[in-house]
């Protein structure tokens, strides 16, 4: 049984990846810094392990096939987590014959300067010139994300957005399966973007958040000026060409909100 290492197991994305790949047949390990957290699948074996520092990095590794590595920090220390800690891993992975590395990474970003951005590129360019064969999948934002942009701009007594970025949000689900297609495929190289089914802007995600929520509140368009915003706002995170992506923004909304 192949074995697949999940680096960032304990996020957004890594959580739907876990019984994916059980179900697929892999042997699963995840790994974060944290003790095993609640919710992660029985079958699946659990690391603490930090990619900043290396500690329990070797025993997370050791007699591992497959790496998907999906931990990374757009807050804090970026730097040390997404390009040093990608470095550190992939160097671990090689040096222990880890046969496919793989990494989730964000549509159009070596167009858009933010410093989280640029790390990711940075990352990038560690794997490709790494030693371990791989598969790059790039996506665009996932909804729980633009959930919490919406929910972060409507905070406060005045909402300002940025109504004019455009954002294709796609299902977290739906890449943890594309993920999981990537190992089940071998090593590719860049895989084809992948994308929700539409392209929006946030005044258009706003409307259907609002009434999910059964609220009203006046919006205000956030001006800004700069590089990134222009980037947002010419749609650089999307790719429209490509919707594999099934799950719409107000469907996700609707599903969200039967949850209890
Ligand atoms: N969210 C999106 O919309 C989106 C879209 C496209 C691509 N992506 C990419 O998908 C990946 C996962 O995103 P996500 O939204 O699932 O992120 P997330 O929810 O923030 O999860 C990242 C995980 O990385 C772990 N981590 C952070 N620093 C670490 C370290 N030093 N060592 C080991 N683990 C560490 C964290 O767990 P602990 O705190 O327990 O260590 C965390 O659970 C990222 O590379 C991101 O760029 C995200």
């Amino acid at each position: 049984m192949t074995t697949v290492l999940v680096t960032g197991a304990a996020g957004m994305l890594g959580r739907q990846l876990l019984p994916r790949l059980i179900a697929a047949g892999y042997a699963t390990r995840g790994m974060s810094r944290r003790a095993r957290p609640a919710g992660i699948p029985d079958n699946a074996a659990w690391f603490s392990a930090d990619v900043e520092t290396g500690a329990g990095l070797a025993d997370a590794l050791a007699g591992v096939e497959v790496v998907v590595h999906a931990a990374s920090s757009a807050r804090v220390r970026s730097y040390e987590i997404d390009v040093e800690g990608t470095r550190r891993l992939v160097d671990a992975a090689a040096a222990r014959g880890v046969a496919h590395f793989i990494y989730i990474s964000i549509v159009g970003i070596e167009r858009i300067p933010t410093p989280y951005y640029k790390n990711k590129v940075a990352a990038e360019e560690t794997i490709i010139a790494g030693r371990v064969p791989w598969t790059i999948l790039r996506a665009t934002q996932f909804h729980d994300l633009i959930d919490r942009f919406i929910a972060g701009y409507l905070r406060g007594p005045f909402a300002l957005a940025p109504l004019s970025y455009r954002y294709q949000p796609v299902d977290a689900g739906e890449v943890a399966a594309a993920l999981c297609e990537c190992a089940i495929r071998g090593p590719c190289g860049r895989a084809p973007d992948m994308g929700g089914p539409q392209v929006h802007t946030i005044a258009q995600l706003i409307k259907p958040w609002l009434a999910a929520h059964r609220l009203r509140r006046l919006v205000i368009p956030r001006i800004e000026r700069d590089e990134v915003a222009r980037a947002f706002r010419l749609g650089y995170n999307t790719c429209p060409d490509n919707r594999q992506g099934r799950i719409a923004w107000e469907e996700w909304l609707r599903t969200r909100a039967a949850q209890p």
